[in-house]
């Protein structure tokens, strides 16, 4: 971007695809990090006298308006944190960005409305992206690259439109990259990670990958129950992916090998249900072993024993990747694991990441201060897909 500017934009429509896809309770944004995040190109760009068109995808749309996925709220924000007017399409290539498009004055931002409102956005097929990605093109002279959240899908705002403008990557993108760079090639040792979230299968593309590079892989969150079953344990009603045991058990033995240390949970914290998280009222929650799992409880955070074990792992590391919750955060009785993990990472002199937007989310609504991580990265499936070692269409299409 600052060959971009240096060549000058005065008068030029840049087109820069953030990633604004912000968890939103109604229309108010719960977390505007993603927003934060891709306010210095926006700003830069704006500055620099260019008709700047800003445009995201919002959850999960299916290809069609939807207004629970609008982008309102997030174009609110964003005029909030620029300090400016921030003109709103309420289509995406339709009239409405075309003529707010054409109404910008240099220097004026405008946000167009979900890219996923158009089937062109997600499709399959080469020729059904392509021909969105045209006319997403005639919106713009210039095209800049700057959702990091979303560039591992190949989609037409990610990965085609790219193609059809000159192109650049914005301050973000190039921030992420060059952090989980160092997460990669240059990683110091003792490399501690830590994975937590729902799902296994999430994480096996990463865990494959990081048993080559880390030296310790600490496990919590909804996973752990899997790999707690893989060593033999009864894990109750906790969440289990029962056809993931044997690819766990198969992991376990290969990190063994490689002399990769795998910490599991020792203790766990179990309720006999899911915690209301709306009313977030007092559960009865209990500490157990990880091998006293009762039959009808379920696991729902690391115990205090799991929490002062994790803390020694990550005390002495040089570098530290987090990703994915260690319990049900959003609950008061279910939070102190993974508040445990973010105070570990800080009490650490490592160098941090955290990556995934749950993990960042709880880092922010635990009350952190976010400046004091090395890095929090605005994207989840994005950096483990990076950490996985797999080519980003949205970083490819900038690299040419
Ligand atoms: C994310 O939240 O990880 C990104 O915004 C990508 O969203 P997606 O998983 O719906 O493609």
């Amino acid at each position: 971007i600052d060959e971009l500017l240096a060549e000058g934009v005065t008068g030029r429509r840049v087109f820069v695809r953030a990633d604004l896809n912000v968890p939103l309770d109604g229309t108010t944004i719960t977390d505007d990090g993603r927003i934060r995040a891709v306010v210095p190109t926006v700003k830069a760009l704006a500055d620099a006298g260019a008709r700047v068109v800003v445009a995201s995808h919002l959850g999960r749309p299916k290809g069609a308006p939807d207004p629970a996925f609008s982008l309102a709220p997030a174009a609110a924000r964003l005029g909030e944190l620029l300090g400016a007017d921030v003109a709103f399409a309420t289509d995406t290539v339709g009239e409405s960005a075309r003529a707010t498009v054409a109404g910008l004055a240099d220097g004026q931002v405008a946000v167009i409305e979900n890219l996923r409102f158009n089937p062109g956005e997600t499709a399959k097929d080469d020729a059904e992206r392509g021909a969105f990605a045209d006319q997403l093109a005639e919106l713009a002279d210039t095209y800049v690259g700057d959702g990091f959240g979303a560039v591992h899908r190949k989609h037409a705002s990610v990965f085609d439109l790219p193609a059809r403008l000159p192109h650049a990557a914005g301050y973000l993108i190039a921030t992420e990259v060059g952090v989980l760079k160092k997460l990669t090639d240059e990683a110091k040792s003792p490399y501690a990670v830590v994975l937590g979230g729902a799902k296994v299968s999430d994480k096996l593309g990463v865990i494959d990958h990081l048993l080559d590079k880390a030296d310790r892989i600490l496990i919590g969150g909804g996973m752990a129950y899997t790999f707690l079953k893989a060593q033999g344990y009864e894990v109750g009603t906790s969440l289990l992916q029962e056809d993931q045991v044997q690819v766990v058990q198969d992991y376990l033995r290969r990190a063994e090998a490689k002399g990769v240390e795998f910490v599991l949970p020792v203790d766990v914290v179990t309720a006999a249900a899911f915690p209301d998280l709306g009313a977030k009222a007092a559960t009865h929650p209990a500490t157990v072993t990880a091998a006293e799992i009762p039959a009808d409880q379920m696991g729902l955070d690391i115990g205090p024993e799991t929490r002062k074990l994790y803390a020694s792992k990550l005390a002495d590391a040089a570098t530290i990747f987090w990703n994915g919750p260690m319990g049900v955060f959003e609950h008061p009785d279910y939070a102190e694991g993974t508040r445990s993990v973010a105070q570990g990472l800080l009490d650490s002199s490592a160098f941090t990441v955290v990556g995934g937007g749950d993990s960042a989310a709880a880092v922010r609504l635990l009350g952190f201060d976010e400046n004091a991580f090395g890095h929090i990265s605005t994207g989840g499936g994005a950096s483990l897909e990076y950490l996985e070692g797999k080519t980003l269409p949205g970083l490819a299409a900038l690299e040419d």
